[in-house]
């Protein structure tokens, strides 16, 4: 073989693969466009997708790695392989769980970074948004993982939160600790506005919106009470 078939080789089992894996999909995504529903049809009205995503708070799910541990992505059935199946991407505890359906590509138009995520440690949060608790729930999920459920291998993200000393009433936005996770007499915990913005973005998590043309799905069902 001489060198140049070799370089040829080379480009071509390199090439190929970025170009069908890569260029073409980036190409088809920047295509699309949100769609409008149409009411007799699809029995919903404006567009799809329809909400979008906190922003801010997103930068801050970036940086601080979450998508490392947590995917966004509901696979659809692949050449009758499973790879979504009833209840998937839900709480897998005792909660009633919610219809979902795989995610598709234009469900990530609301968003400025589409966080497929890399591997999933934790629970799929693509639909997080529909099954949350109350923000301060979350707030304390968030700066002591292990004071909501006690096998989490979640870190504890402390750092978003402040611990200052109480002046004057318990601030209203103080979090609600069990006692072993809860600051020293006299101070209290209090989220940053990073945290905030963080939290708002988990609740505006929700992809499972019907499909603007497919059977109303499984979407249009009323979204389970919480907790
Ligand atoms: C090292 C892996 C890891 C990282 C990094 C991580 N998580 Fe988690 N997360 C988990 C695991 C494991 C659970 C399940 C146990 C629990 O609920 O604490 C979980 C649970 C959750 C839940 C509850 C999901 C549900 O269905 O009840 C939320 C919300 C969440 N994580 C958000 C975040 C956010 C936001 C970040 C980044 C600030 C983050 N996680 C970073 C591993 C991780």
């Amino acid at each position: 073989m001489n060198f140049r078939t070799f370089i040829l080789g080379l480009a071509a089992s390199f090439g190929l693969p970025w170009l069908c894996l890569i260029v073409i999909p980036a190409m088809k995504y920047q295509q699309l466009t949100p769609v409008a529903y149409d009411k007799d049809r699809d029995g919903v009205e404006g567009l799809y997708p329809p909400a979008p995503v906190n922003g801010q708070g997103q930068l801050v799910y970036i940086r601080e790695g979450c998508n490392q541990c947590h995917t966004q992505m509901i696979r659809p059935v692949q050449l009758g392989l499973d790879g979504w199946y009833k209840g998937w991407g839900q709480d897998q505890e005792a909660k009633p769980a919610a219809p979902v359906r795989p995610t598709e590509l234009r469900d990530y138009l609301s968003e400025k970074y589409a966080l497929l995520g890399i591997q999933r440690v934790g629970p799929d949060l693509a639909n997080y948004g529909w099954r949350a608790p109350d923000a301060g729930a979350l707030h304390a999920h968030l700066y002591a993982p292990l004071s909501v459920r006690d096998w989490s291998t979640m870190p504890a993200y402390k750092h978003l939160y402040r611990l200052q000393k109480i002046q004057g009433p318990v601030s209203e936005r103080a979090l609600k600790l069990p006692r072993k996770f809860a600051p020293p007499a006299g101070y209290e915990v209090v989220p940053t506005q990073e945290a905030d913005n963080l939290v708002g973005y988990l609740l505006s998590l929700k992809k499972d919106y019907p499909i603007p043309g497919q059977v109303p799905a499984v979407a249009a069902a009323p979204a389970p009470a919480k907790k």
